[in-house]
């Protein structure tokens, strides 16, 4: 099977399997859990934008459900991949890892990587993260089905 037609059809199963929930942690967890086995990624996993411990003010990325290897838990508004897809408000791909400036290495073996923003309200809410033990994992297939999954997570 293509990885389009991987993304065919997990977009369906997707859809089918967070509509009629509402808690974001039970929705993140089956999505996370269906392109994780499907695709074999190295890892697969959400950060969500919550308020820093304190009164501050200030927000960040958490860890949320995830699989594969244990993982980083906080990132700052800016920082590493994730960060910078918070801030920029818009998918990046890394093709190569170690050639993106303050890369966040949480393992060694990944590779390449895509991170796409989630919007609620119009504000960036969580990143989906994906990581690859290979180089060159991902391409503009990868980015127009993962944006079209983030863009039905809030419309399900
Ligand atoms: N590489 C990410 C950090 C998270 S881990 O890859 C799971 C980044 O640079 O933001």
């Amino acid at each position: 099977m293509s990885k389009e037609e991987k993304y065919q059809t997990v977009l369906p199963q997707i859809q089918s399997l967070i509509a009629g929930e509402n808690d974001d942690i039970a929705k993140m967890a089956n999505m996370v859990a269906v392109l994780h086995e499907t695709f074999g990624f190295w890892w697969t996993g959400f950060y969500r934008v919550l308020p820093k411990a304190g009164e501050t003010g200030e927000k960040e990325l958490v860890l949320g459900p995830f699989q594969g290897p244990v993982a980083c838990t906080h990132i700052p508004y800016g920082k590493g991949v994730c960060g910078t897809a918070w801030k920029q408000r818009e998918t990046i791909v890394v093709p190569d890892v170690h050639l993106f400036p303050g890369h966040i290495a949480s393992s060694s073996a990944s590779q390449s990587e895509i991170v796409v923003p989630l919007f609620r309200n119009d504000e960036v809410f969580a990143v989906l993260d994906i990581d690859s033990a290979f180089l060159n994992t991902f391409d503009a297939i990868d980015r127009r089905y993962l944006e079209q999954i983030a863009a039905i997570y809030n419309t399900v």
